[in-house]
């Protein structure tokens, strides 16, 4: 653990850095695994790169991509009941932080012994914690530089951190972004039930869940009009070029996003627009004209549906809020 020196001397004492060296994934091994399958995959987790990051928070802004407004809607209008519900005095673990503005609105009534934001970007967390220390002048952060989705080990039980131990805090998460949604739902129940564990029994879980609706809205949301979604996906392959020596051409593909009725979830492909062979890290790789490689999956969920999932994976639904027009939704989740 380090104590960080900042400039800014209202926040010294009160943050500090705990980097788990989260180890980067063998990329190489799961591109190549993925683009042998009959239907081609690629993890949406290689879209955040910096640029990809940044892609993503302009997608955050879009008239189209309504979950990340209405979420923070509903947090501002129901704040308080949240934060009551999670109770006071607790240790607070944001999964997935990156610039920390959602868990603002919780933090004043929350009023938390101490907030733990986990992120696998070190630049994103060390940006974000000293203007949120700086902004709450009570506010005790120890930030995890962390791969939340592989192993959620956080630096609770690690003898270097032992103070952590002795605290005793009643432990609560908050996992917001409708995230869940990107894991295949067997992965949703065994990421949740893993959650749970770091929780223990007792232990509430705040989770943002996007909602199953009207079919042209979700297809607008992930095909917006001014082609941020198509840059965001085209990315993945400019990415892999420049990591895993590649050559994908980029105009010799289209983006796509079409919501899957029958599995409940938004696919997200880049469709090849013409026969090509792709050379990655020594490998060739062939499509042919409209062949896709599918990219991501966001599922969308009904309040019972998600419910179910909580259970399987050892959580009992508390409360659960909504927007007016049902499009999102925010759920207290209690560890039995
Ligand atoms: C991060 N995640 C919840 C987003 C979603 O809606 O599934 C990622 C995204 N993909 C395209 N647009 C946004």
């Amino acid at each position: 653990m380090s104590t960080l020196r900042p400039d800014r001397p209202d926040t010294a004492g009160r943050v500090h850095f705990h980097d788990l060296h989260p180890t980067p994934a063998d990329m190489r091994a799961e591109v190549l695994a993925g683009l042998a399958l009959p239907q081609k995959r690629l993890s949406p987790k290689y879209f955040y790169d910096d640029a990809g990051s940044r892609l993503f928070d302009a997608i955050c802004e879009l008239p189209e991509y309504y979950p990340t407004r209405t979420e923070i809607g509903i947090l501002r209008r129901h704040g308080a009941a949240m934060a009551a519900r999670l109770g006071r005095d607790v240790l607070l673990i944001e999964l997935g932080s990156g610039s920390s503005l959602k868990i603002r609105t919780l933090l004043a009534a929350l009023e938390p012994a101490i907030y733990m934001p986990v992120d696998i970007s070190r630049e994103h967390l060390l940006r974000s914690v000293h203007d949120l220390a700086a902004a709450f002048p009570e506010l005790v952060i120890h930030a995890v530089c962390a791969d939340y989705s592989s192993a959620l080990v956080l630096p609770l039980d690690d003898p270097v951190s032992r103070p952590l131990d002795h605290w005793g805090h009643q432990r609560a998460a908050f996992f917001p972004g409708s995230s869940i949604g990107n894991f295949e739902p067997p992965d949703a129940a065994r990421f949740l039930q893993r959650v749970g564990q770091v929780l223990g029994a007792g232990g509430r879980l705040l989770i943002g869940v996007d909602l199953v609706k009207d079919t042209r809205r979700l297809e607008a949301a992930y095909n917006d009009a001014e082609g941020v979604t198509a840059a965001f996906n085209l990315n993945l392959l400019a990415r892999i070029n420049r990591e895993l020596d590649a050559d994908f051409d980029l105009d010799a593909f289209r983006h796509d996003a079409f919501f899957n009725v029958e599995q409940g979830r938004i696919e997200m492909h880049l469709v090849s627009i013409r026969p090509q062979q792709v050379q990655v890290a020594g490998r060739s790789c062939d499509l042919i004209e409209g062949e896709t490689i599918h990219t991501e999956s966001s599922y969308k969920y009904r309040v019972d549906g998600f419910h179910a999932l909580a259970a399987a994976a050892g959580f009992s639904a508390e409360q659960v809020w909504t927007d007016p027009d049902e499009l999102f939704s925010l759920h207290c989740l209690v560890r039995d």
